[in-house]
């Protein structure tokens, strides 16, 4: 079968744009591909750099794969860590990766960019680990020869990298080993939006404006009051389309709340439904859905839960895997014997 592979990067509580970007479509394609799904902790160490967070945000997003329906008898699921040939092949493909392409990447070109319109030193703040970032994920990808890559579009570029780098590799020594060229598989919730955070701008950790999704209901409550909408009054006529709030609803919704959404969109057009009314009917649909999720993510976060086995596993699985392609490439490259 062909293989899906994905990664997310442990660096805050999962929200709501990690379950529709990436956790939903990345399952969904587990059901018809052979399917490879990681915890980027490794690549959480570019920012991260305090040992407990870094632990709990790790357990945090695993448990989260699980809570959201991973099924580890089906993926191999795994930590990153905990795979040593990924970091062996790391250095075999940055000797076949241009320095120009990192110079290139949209993760280091923007923090150059703010560094200088702050009147900084271009480099200041960046670290070799931010700067290298793409050539791990190209192994990411590569080792585990994957063929499709769920992600959402801030993550295109790194994919196509990853392609880049395997025809690097496979150009110089395709004649013993090719690697597979993988593409990246783009999932738009049906609606052709990013998913919007609090303050409008595309929710991500790094804007700090994000739904995390197992929060307290009250918490959870307030997030959603703290959502932009215009002054546009209850009577009038409204665009679901340019209202985050609804984008939010219409992305996140499952097929259970199709009514809903369409009644929603319904009475927006037609005038007389409120912001404050459509984000309660928010906050109604995010509860019921991430209510049974929380139940099993707090069940696995208890220290000694299931997750521990079910990683280990995944970890012997995933060795296993990218021990062949490491031994093919190690063959091909004239190392070991
Ligand atoms: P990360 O951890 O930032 O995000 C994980 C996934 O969630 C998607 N995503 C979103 N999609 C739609 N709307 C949003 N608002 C939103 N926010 C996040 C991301 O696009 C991503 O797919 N470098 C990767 C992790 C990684 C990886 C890999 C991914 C490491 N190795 C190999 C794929 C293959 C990252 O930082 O994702």
């Amino acid at each position: 079968a062909k293989v899906s592979l994905t990664g997310i990067k442990p660096t805050g509580e999962p929200h709501l744009g990690n379950l529709i970007g990436a956790i939903r479509p990345a399952l969904q394609l587990a059901e018809q591909y052979d399917s490879v799904y990681f915890i980027a902790d490794y690549h959480a160490l570019t920012t991260v750099r305090d040992p407990e967070l870094l632990r709990h945000y790790s357990r945090s997003v695993a448990a989260t794969w699980v809570a959201a329906g991973l099924d580890p008898t089906r993926t191999t699921f795994y930590v990153q860590s905990d795979v040593p040939e990924i970091f062996e092949l790391n250095w075999v493909l940055s000797c076949v990766t241009g320095k120009g392409l990192m110079n290139r990447a949209h993760a280091y070109k923007a923090a150059r960019d703010r560094n200088v319109e702050a009147g900084e030193e271009p480099d200041a703040g960046v670290n070799m680990g931010l700067y290298n970032y793409p050539i791990l994920m190209a192994v990411d990808i590569l080792i585990m020869e994957s063929d499709v890559v769920p992600v959402g579009k801030d993550q295109v570029q790194h994919v196509e990298y990853a392609a880049d780098i395997a025809g690097s590799f496979n150009h110089l020594y395709g004649k013993s080993y090719s690697f597979k060229v993988p593409k990246a598989i783009i999932p738009d919730a049906g609606t052709g939006h990013t998913l919007p955070g609090l303050d409008g701008r595309k929710m991500s950790k790094s804007y700090d404006n994000t739904i995390p999704l197992f929060l307290p209901e009250n918490k959870l409550k307030k997030l959603v009051r703290r959502i932009p909408t215009d002054s546009t009054p209850v009577e009038d006529p409204k665009d679901p389309d340019s209202s985050s709030v609804f984008q939010i609803l219409e992305q996140f919704a499952p097929a259970s709340a199709a009514d809903i959404v369409a009644d929603t969109r319904k009475r927006l057009e037609a005038g007389g439904m409120g912001w404050g009314e459509l984000k309660n009917v928010l906050f109604e649909v995010l509860n019921t859905e991430l209510g049974p999720l929380r139940e099993r993510y707090d069940a696995l976060m208890e220290p000694g839960s299931e997750l521990d086995t079910m990683l280990a596993e995944g970890a012997e699985k995933a060795r296993e895997r990218a021990g062949r392609v490491l031994g093919s490439v190690r063959k091909a490259i004239g190392v070991g014997k």
